[in-house]
């Protein structure tokens, strides 16, 4: 049984359809236009549309491509009038899966409706087994389908063919491990070994044994000899996360084993020589880091071979729309309810900076699964979670400004704080301020005489 939603503006047609789509044992649900068929297609996911062309309010390839957008998984089976070929050859372009002339012959219809339904639940086992599989290989997919996003993937397939170094660079949060787990798995050496070092975790005097590994009795603690991580991935991808973060020293050692492919264990003469793909990442500016002496510049074009930029979630935020969906139908995936975010909602998220990137974003949605129990969830709780989850990142810096002071003190810092705020929307006009401030302009005047407020240019 599947649920399927018909759109037409004429009562004959919308009665006729439900009954022979009844009799084959679908749910049914009838819009006699394309706004409400938009609604009942959010809150009641349908399989499948059926949609007339012609619809008063808003015509129906406006509604297609709405549709298309909200849920690029749905099949849409769009009906148009006879001999109106350019309509149907546009309905296909916008994504719909079949077209269908009036007079309706319901044969047809049914056989249509059929195949989508086939075709879609084809396409659902597909996506399923396709994130079992990355979920066997123990890597999330990666998500997203704005040009630079695009241009990521297009640069993973790329380099999966060779063994190029990788630098993938962005901030924090933005899926560059992600992407390096990517690179490991698309490239020949997807069953050898991921190894990864977290270069700022590990402290200078154990980074060597740590990447080279050690003889027994090589220093004070080594008891028993070790492989490093450079031997451990022989075969497969070292992953050094965090590379900026390199101590001088330490990049000069690394830099000989990147020369070279090869190194002794300490304690040890002997030379091994591994085969190993080095991807780095780091959330630093490097070109920074090389100009202020930090970095080594040609260590870095060692390992830069191939450059990958993540952009900031907001430099992408149409992203936002596929990772809500993702991550919705993640949480659904572990027992949460079935839900949607409404348009408000998904609207207030695509404005939001999201300064801890995807990362942010998926705790986000982790919360909201917990704290709403709407299908479809407004944009009044989508405002709700975010102003709580706001004021929770807010703290350390409430803390710093606030911290020391005693209440008085600290109430005068937040009067002079907000005032400035309130002058600085109104242009520092002070009747206006005043107004907003609600408080008399002589009043807000000696306020500003009273912290020193100055009109900033
Ligand atoms: N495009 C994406 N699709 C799906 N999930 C993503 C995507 N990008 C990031 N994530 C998820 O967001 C979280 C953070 O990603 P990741 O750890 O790769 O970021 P990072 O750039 O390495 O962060 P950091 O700089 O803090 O180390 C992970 O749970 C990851 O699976
Ligand atoms: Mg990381």
């Amino acid at each position: 049984m599947a649920t399927i939603l018909v759109i037409d503006d004429e009562p004959g047609i919308r009665t006729t359809v439900r009954d022979i789509l009844e009799d084959e044992g679908h749910r049914v649900l009838l819009a006699e236009d394309a706004i409400l068929g938009l609604e009942l297609m959010t809150t009641d996911r349908p399989d499948l549309a059926i949609l007339d062309v012609w619809l008063p309010r808003m015509g129906g390839l406006d509604a297609l491509a709405e549709m298309k957008r909200r849920r690029p998984e749905l099949e849409v089976v769009v009906v148009t009038g006879h001999g109106t070929i350019d309509m149907a050859v546009r309905a296909l372009k916008l994504g719909a899966f079949d077209f269908i002339e009036k007079p309706l012959s319901m044969d047809r219809l049914l056989t249509s409706a059929r195949n989508a339904l086939e075709i879609g639940e084809l396409r659902r086992e597909n996506r399923n087994l396709k994130q079992a599989a990355a979920k066997l290989a123990g890597v999330e997919p990666l998500i997203g389908s704005s040009p630079a996003m695009a241009e990521i993937r297009s640069l993973i397939d790329q380099a999966a063919g060779s063994d190029a170094r990788i630098l993938i660079t962005g901030e924090n949060g933005t899926g560059k491990e992600l992407v390096a787990r990517h690179i490991h798995r698309s490239s020949r050496r997807a069953d050898r070994p991921f190894v990864e070092v977290n270069c700022a975790a590990i402290p200078d005097t154990l980074l060597e044994s740590e990447l080279f590994g050690h003889e027994r009795g090589a220093f004070t603690d080594a008891i028993s000899r070790r492989a490093g991580r450079f031997e451990t991935a022989d075969g497969g991808t070292l992953f050094l996360d965090e590379v900026a973060d390199l101590s001088l020293a330490a990049q000069a050692k690394v830099l000989r084993v990147l020369q070279e492919m090869r190194f002794e264990r300490l304690g040890s003469e002997k030379t091994i020589s591994v085969d190993v793909r080095v991807v780095a990442a780091t959330n630093k500016n490097i070109r920074a880091e090389i100009a202020a002496g930090r970095f080594r510049e040609d260590l870095y074009f060692r390992l830069a071979v191939v450059p990958i930029h993540v952009p900031a979630l907001r430099e992408r935020r149409g992203d936002v729309l596929d990772l809500c969906r993702f991550f919705l139908e993640k949480a659904a995936a572990a027992g949460a309810p079935v839900r949607e975010i409404s348009a408000e909602g998904l609207e207030l998220l695509c404005a939001r900076d999201w300064q801890g990137n995807v990362r942010e974003l998926a705790n986000f949605m982790e919360r909201l699964a917990v704290m709403s129990d709407e299908r479809l969830v407004s944009g009044a709780t989508v405002a709700r979670v975010l102003g709580e989850g706001g004021i929770r990142r807010q703290e350390p810096e409430l803390r710093a400004r606030y911290g020391k002071l005693n209440l008085a003190e600290a109430r005068e810092l937040f009067e002079r704080d907000y005032l400035v705020q309130k002058l600085r929307e109104c242009a520092y006009n002070i009747p206006k301020a005043a107004e907003a401030a609600g408080i008399s302009p002589s009043g807000l005047h000696a306020k500003v005489k009273k912290y020193g407020i100055e009109q900033e240019r």
